[in-house]
């Protein structure tokens, strides 16, 4: 089949050569991909961040797709029924799974203590292959795919294998009351939806805060939220202190993580010497732009080791850090809603459709943000 193929940091190709997936287990299913995305989380594999991604591993956690092919195992699919399946690998029966903690699945991923299972994530989220190909081995089939309503648009519906939750989760584990000001940093794809899904839980005012201005202005409108370059603000924090009467916002969310720009000392430690997990930048900015007793999200994604963070900060302003993966299977009945009542409108967000066999000028492009690119999908041939 076709698929995507990672050959080392920078380098991806499409593989016309790789071996069709195969059902190993009962509960497998295979899927013929109609749509997959390339998502930031995407590009710190890409760029050679994530700890053991294999060369010859093909990428690609939000896809759709037309069953294929079941285990004798797996009951509530059949051959032909059109399914978004979450990012998260999850069994559906380990006691987090029970929580509706999807992202932290005990079985799917049983050499790690954190992360549960994800496609196309290396082998420190379970090794297992992507959706940016033909066909993807799905595992646990009776668990997260879910069959496409019928009135849905194909484009929305891979957008709520990901970016929608993640957008949406990151909104509300911020906690936010009628009123509050929240601040996203980050106005990729996840930032964007968090600004916008943010209304959905009563904020009274949202800021979105970038380094790319074609970014900003786009979720100025789609987001109807307040857009500044932290280029043009001096320090950042400042700016949102004065713009808060000094108190600091209600929330904060990261929606950027390890490979943020914005301080030399960071971007050297955390990206070039690789001291720590990346560079925590906006989260540094979140913590202390947030007010006392607030609360700062993180969606954004850091690696397993460690981060120089201000934890006496956290300490002394008695603040709540919430984060996670998002929990996609909990909450794509309730995102479907917000799709089909016209509140949320996903598939605007996509800017490129590339052909499968044009992967590697997909991710430079994504990747540099050429194009006033946002969110770029794959099409299948
Ligand atoms: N937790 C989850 O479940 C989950 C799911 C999807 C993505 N993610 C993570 O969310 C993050 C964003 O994903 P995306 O697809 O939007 O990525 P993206 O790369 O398209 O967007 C990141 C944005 O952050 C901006 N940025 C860089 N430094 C910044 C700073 N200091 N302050 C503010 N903005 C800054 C960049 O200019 C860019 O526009 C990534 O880390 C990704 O891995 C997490
Ligand atoms: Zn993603
Ligand atoms: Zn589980």
């Amino acid at each position: 089949m076709l698929a995507m193929n990672y050959r080392g940091p920078f380098r991806v190709r499409a593989d016309h050569n790789k071996p069709d997936p195969e059902i190993l287990h009962p509960n497998d299913a295979i899927i013929r991909v109609t749509r997959s995305c390339i998502c930031g989380s995407d590009l710190h594999l890409y760029h050679g961040l994530v700890p053991d991604t294999r060369v010859g591993m093909t990428f690609g956690h939000e896809f759709t797709g037309i069953v294929e092919e079941i285990g004798s195992g797996v009951q509530n699919l059949k051959v032909g029924d059109h399914v978004m399946v979450p990012f998260n690998i999850a069994c559906g029966v380990c006691p987090f799974c029970k929580q509706e903690l999807y992202g932290n699945c005990h079985e799917s991923n049983p050499e790690a203590t954190a992360v549960g299972g994800i496609f196309g994530y290396s082998h420190t989220a379970g090794g297992y292959d992507g959706g940016q190909a033909q066909y993807v081995r799905v595992p646990y089939a009776d668990v997260g795919p879910m069959v496409i309503p019928p009135d849905m648009d194909l484009d929305d519906a891979v957008l709520l294998t990901d970016v929608v939750p993640t957008g949406y989760q990151a909104a509300e584990m911020g906690g936010i009351k009628p009123g509050d000001t929240v601040v996203v940093f980050g106005a990729g794809p996840i930032g964007i939806m968090a600004a916008k899904c943010s209304w959905l839980f009563g904020a009274g005012r949202v800021i979105i805060i970038d380094q790319l201005d074609y970014r900003l202005e786009f979720a100025r409108t789609y987001a109807q939220c307040e857009a500044y370059n932290f280029k043009e603000l001096g320090d950042p924090v400042l700016f949102l202190k004065r713009t808060t009467d000094f108190f600091g916002a209600d929330v904060c969310i990261d929606a950027v993580g390890c490979e943020a720009a914005g301080s030399s000392m960071q971007t050297l430690t955390g990206r070039k010497m690789m001291l720590q997990a990346g560079s925590a930048t906006a989260l540094h900015w979140a913590i202390n732009s947030v007010k006392k007793g607030g609360v700062v999200s993180i969606v954004g994604v850091y690696g397993p080791t460690g981060n120089l963070i201000p934890i006496g900060n956290v300490v002394n302003k008695g603040l709540t850090i919430r984060a996670n993966q998002a929990s996609v299977k909990r909450l794509m009945p309730k995102l479907i809603e917000h799709v089909q009542a016209g509140r949320l409108n996903p598939k605007e967000i996509i800017t490129h459709r590339i052909p499968l066999e044009e992967v590697s000028e997909a991710y430079h492009i994504f990747s540099t943000k050429l194009d006033n690119c946002i969110k770029p999908i794959l099409i299948p041939s």
